[in-house]
């Protein structure tokens, strides 16, 4: 039978090793971060509900979740720290006795090959839950930067092997840039959270780190999700400011973001498989509405295959041991 009326892209689809052999992306466990919340005290494991599987960790249980990610290959973790207590300038982000400071020291001990990155913000510091200081209502964009600065060096100082900035104020990269080449750590490298959007899917971390607004929202200073284009003057902003990384963040529904940048920058691109596309997926496989697992990986897949060099997800250790079993 001949089938020369038509494109016979079926023949390459047909053998499970050629079509094997010709796979396009690949996703590995070691672009993968897996982030982590980290408390103060000892033994204590505290499920988000939202977000099944994942908890709050005292500092002793984040090494040993630490350790179990290194298992499958998962060799990086982003620490968000949730402290004792919280007031108006977010003064104990910067603290070495807090969670993720000691967090980041223990985990460099216990696996000195674990890739240790920190989120530098101050919304789970401030008792207004905002990324930064406030004037009046007003977020304080130019009282904010040396905070920031500060937070980043104090988790350099506890051994922290990146640092990245998610508070999404103007400058905040050549801030933390400066502070830290000033204090000697010139080459701990910072990934931006260059293009953050204001979005409802980061509604079950909120959750987890404790960190809701008490008033307004965050649409001053975070993106609104119908621009496109402002994501590239962002991203083109952090660059310039000295950002080693830059990252779009939420993924899912970002992925033409995530395309567009990796094609105007060569600057590696992370981006961020939020809290609530983790819920979402979680929520609906536990209803039996949907293959969990399948739906996880086609979902880090087309990350991959929008353009991520990195990808930041809950699911790291679950799509790790996917990978693992071949
Ligand atoms: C803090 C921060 C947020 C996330 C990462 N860093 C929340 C926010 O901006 O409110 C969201 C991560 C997630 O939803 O998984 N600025």
């Amino acid at each position: 039978m001949t089938n020369d009326q038509y494109a016979n892209l079926r023949r390459l689809r047909r053998n499970p090793t050629l079509r094997e052999m010709l796979k396009e992306n690949r996703l590995s466990a070691s672009e993968f971060i897996y982030p982590m919340f980290v408390v103060n005290g000892t033994g204590v494991k505290t499920p988000i509900e939202p977000m099944p599987g994942i908890n709050q960790m005292s500092v002793d249980i984040a090494v040993e979740e630490t350790l179990k990610a290194k298992e499958f290959g998962v060799k990086s973790v982003l620490l968000f720290g949730i402290p004792k207590h919280k007031d108006s300038t977010g003064s104990s982000s910067s603290s070495q006795g807090e969670a993720v400071q000691q967090a980041v020291s223990a985990i460099k001990k216990a696996s000195p090959s674990t890739y240790v990155i920190t989120d530098v913000c101050l919304c789970e510091y401030t008792d207004h839950g905002h990324c930064g200081v406030l004037d009046g209502e007003d977020v304080d964009n130019k009282a904010t930067l040396p905070l920031l600065a500060k937070t980043a060096i104090s988790h350099a100082r506890a051994g922290a092997d990146m640092v990245a900035p998610s508070a999404m104020m103007d400058g905040q990269v050549a801030a933390i840039r400066s502070g830290l080449d000033e204090n000697n750590f010139c080459n701990i490298p910072i990934m931006g959270y260059s293009a953050k959007y204001a979005s409802a899917f980061y509604g079950p971390f909120r959750i987890a780190a404790e960190s809701s607004p008490r008033f307004g929202d965050r649409n001053s200073y975070q993106m609104a999700p119908t621009q496109g284009r402002e994501a590239m003057r962002e991203i083109a902003a952090d660059i310039e400011e000295g950002a080693d990384l830059v990252m779009v963040k939420p993924a899912l529904a970002y992925l033409d973001v995530i395309k567009e940048a990796s094609l105007q920058f060569d600057t590696p691109i992370a981006a961020y498989n939020v809290s609530g596309e983790y819920s979402m997926v979680a929520a609906a496989g536990q209803a039996g509405w949907l293959d969990q697992e399948r739906s996880m990986m086609e979902i880090l897949t087309s990350i991959k295959r929008a353009g991520a060099d990195l990808i930041i997800t809950y699911s790291a250790i679950q799509a790790a041991k996917i990978l693992s079993r071949g």
